[in-house]
């Protein structure tokens, strides 16, 4: 596809707001999905819709070559991509990427990633040219947790387990690669950084670049429940100890090649991430 027009949903999110910049270096014509004109992303064009107002996305829609589905951590987040990509279907969209998480599996005890999988499986029977990103963990994340983390103290219910964590920046690089060149027709490829790393060697990153001491520490599951209660939905927050469990079991740990062999660089190191998002991590 020479000049495609892309339209990028969660344009405002991590990956997508990585996403624009990443598409138009390629050529692309970028048409950012935003929900409110109060957020319009600078440099491309803009068109306000929400994932639950079929008749915006159709108009989103209109004339686009390609598109990008990232969708909210909703609990209705399932129902609402494969609305979308039934329109794009409609709307003759050439190709659709969806942004997916790693282990995405039907019989997953994890909620999200069986979420996931149905939506994959709606796509794959759709039968329009599709590709699947299965991202894992984001380094990103670590910024949610950036106020405690900056007091010295990275929690989590996880042990020793090591997790490919990715950086965001390196999932749109590789969204932008694929929406943009030939030969992902079908193809699923997961994402993840160069290596697979514990909670105390991401402590120990952060340590490093921000020059303070930073611990982490093994929770109980309950703990970690109680520390984020309020801050997140319920359900949400019983996804993330699922998530969580899931981590500290290792399933998460394997280390795939995609990021490189779609983009031609290296995947970033939670070392890069911590070099570049030190600001966040310091203390006052
Ligand atoms: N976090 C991780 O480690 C991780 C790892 C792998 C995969 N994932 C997947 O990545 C996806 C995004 O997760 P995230 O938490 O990182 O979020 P995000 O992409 O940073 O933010 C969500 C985006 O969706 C937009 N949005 C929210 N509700 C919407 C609606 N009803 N209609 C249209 N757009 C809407 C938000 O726009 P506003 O600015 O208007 O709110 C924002 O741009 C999820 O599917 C998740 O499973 C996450």
């Amino acid at each position: 596809m020479t000049n495609p027009t892309v339209l990028v949903t969660g344009a405002t999110g991590t990956v997508g707001s990585a996403l624009l910049p990443a598409l138009k270096a390629r050529g692309a014509t970028v048409r950012a999905m935003i929900r409110s004109p109060f957020k319009a992303m600078p440099g491309v064009e803009n068109v306000v819709a929400d994932l639950r107002d079929p008749e915006a996305l159709t108009a989103a829609l209109k004339g686009v070559d390609a598109a990008f589905l990232n969708s909210p951590s909703d609990e209705d987040a399932a129902e609402l991509q494969m609305r979308f990509a039934d329109l794009a279907h409609k709307a003759d969209v050439n190709r659709l990427v969806v942004l997916s998480q790693y282990e995405a599996r039907t019989d997953s005890p994890v909620r999200f990633l069986r979420w996931h999988a149905e939506v994959e499986a709606h796509v794959r029977g759709l039968g329009l040219d599709h590709t699947v990103l299965r991202p894992n963990l984001y380094m990103q994340s670590l910024l949610g947790f950036a106020g405690t983390i900056a007091q010295g103290l990275l929690a989590a219910p996880i042990g020793d387990a090591a997790v490919s964590v990715v950086d965001t920046r390196d999932v749109a690089a590789t969204a932008a690669a694929v929406l943009t060149s030939q030969g992902h027709t079908g193809r699923t490829y997961t994402l993840t950084g160069p290596r697979a790393v514990t909670h105390e060697q991401i402590a120990q990153a952060l340590s490093k670049a921000t020059g303070q001491a930073i611990d982490f520490e093994d929770v109980p599951p309950g703990q970690f429940v109680s520390a984020l209660t309020g801050m997140i939905p319920p359900w949400q927050l019983r996804g993330l100890v699922e998530d969580y469990a899931h981590y500290a079991r290792g399933e998460a740990a394997e280390v795939h090649t995609s990021v490189t062999d779609l983009t031609g660089a290296p995947a970033r190191d939670i070392a890069d991430f911590a070099h570049d998002h030190v600001g966040a991590f310091t203390r006052d």
